[in-house]
């Protein structure tokens, strides 16, 4: 038996090993301290915090008083969105998050919560190629909203978005901007240096480092209010005892992110590229989600018409490729990915999407061998939904 290709990175990544050997000394009884605390073991604890602090502001283009850590990319978008929602309600400016319709559930769900909390929200719809619709955004900056976010690089068909000219436009209008960068980081080029954002996060497990730890790089202080309440840390934006470990992990996972990323692209994109057209050699009539669209190089999501894509990911599973479909199961009941039906993607289809995700560790053997399971894979599930059908 071979071992099983993994092509789910997008879902999360292993700890690459040099990231696990920066973080161990903060897990043992060398540097375990806490980095609050005035003696020796707190002050190599606050070192290391401080030294991870460094790598990722360079890493991203920002000053290190800039990173606020936690405890993953999902507090880091609630922070980003609720947070600067509270902000401008101390200000007495409109509670209003407006919010792209392909977002990651961690600031769909955190719109909705600005709505609870006595606001509103808008959804920016986008177009059949998943780019932001530009005068969508117009009419709701005339709002003056909290804060507008719009992800960098979509994490189910990989959409990359004209961050900058939105972020222009945000600033131009006096709106603070968040952006989600997690699937982009390491991937795309990302500055903010070249990018006028008030808010970026970034998550640490999508880029080799543990599962637990991201990062809200906060620009202007005054645009965010804490979410958690506790003692001061972090200039109080998010109190809690730092996660020492994962933040090496992640100082160190985004400096070789950093410094890899253009050769990683274009290995990436090369991979990416055969393994559509080894995908589409096999099964005549598969779609490529957004072919025509700017696109990361990681992301492959492709539609499988006739196909159920929980079947095709459980007999890929079986085939030893895993992959993710991007439809969720709620209330039971098979729902279409969102991020699909707002590009226009009829439900009939957006049901037989798949998604394809490479990283640092996707060879070609791993391409090649989806390829050759492809095939069989979804003949088996289309025939089978063939007898179902007609039985
Ligand atoms: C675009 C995007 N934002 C946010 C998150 C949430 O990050 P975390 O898993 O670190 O909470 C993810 C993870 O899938 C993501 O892909």
């Amino acid at each position: 038996m071979k071992p099983p290709v993994y092509l789910d990175h997008s879902a999360t990544t292993p700890v690459r090993a040099d990231v696990l050997e920066a973080m161990l000394p903060y897990l043992r009884a060398e540097a375990f301290g806490n980095p609050s605390s005035a003696h020796r073991f707190g002050r190599t604890a606050r070192a290391g915090l401080e030294q991870a602090k460094r790598e990722l502001a360079g890493a991203v283009g920002c000053e290190p008083n800039q990173v606020i850590f936690t405890s993953g990319g999902t507090e880091a978008d609630n922070l980003g969105i609720v947070g600067a929602a509270l902000a401008a309600r101390d200000r007495g400016d409109p509670m209003v998050a407006a919010v792209s319709a392909i977002e990651h559930k961690a600031i769909l769900a955190a719109a909705h919560a600005v709505v609870h909390f006595g606001g509103r929200e808008i959804i920016l719809p986008v177009d059949a190629d998943g780019q932001l619709v530009l005068d969508a955004l117009e009419q709701a900056l005339a709002e003056r909203p909290a804060v507008v976010s719009v992800m960098w690089v979509n994490n189910e068909v990989g959409v990359v978005q004209p961050v900058a000219e939105i972020a222009v436009r945000c600033r131009a209008a006096g709106a603070c901007f968040h952006c989600d960068a997690v699937q982009a980081f390491g991937k795309v080029p990302v500055s903010v240096k070249d990018l006028p954002c008030t808010l970026l996060t970034i998550s640490g497990h999508k880029i080799g480092a543990p599962k637990g730890i991201g990062a809200l790089i906060v620009r202007d202080r005054k645009a965010v209010e804490a979410i958690i309440h506790g003692g001061g840390q972090q200039y109080g934006i998010r109190p809690g005892t730092e996660n020492v470990a994962g933040a090496v992990a992640l100082g160190r996972a985004a400096q070789l992110a950093a410094e890899e990323q253009p050769a990683e692209a274009a290995r990436l994109e090369r991979l990416r590229d055969e393994l559509a057209a080894g995908l589409r050699a096999v099964v005549s009539d598969l779609m490529i989600t957004a072919e025509g669209g700017r696109r990361a190089p990681h992301i492959l999501n492709v539609i499988v018409p006739g196909a159920d894509s929980e079947a095709l990911l459980m007999h890929l599973d079986l085939a030893g490729v895993a992959v993710s479909s991007g439809s969720a199961c709620s209330t039971g009941a098979i729902e279409p990915s969102h991020v699909l039906t707002a590009m226009g993607v009829p439900r009939d289809l957006a049901l037989g999407a798949l998604r394809f995700s490479l990283g640092h560790g996707s060879t070609a053997a791993d391409v090649e061998r989806a390829i050759e399971v492809f095939g069989s894979v979804v003949g088996k599930v289309r025939a089978l939904a063939g007898v179902l059908g007609r039985a």
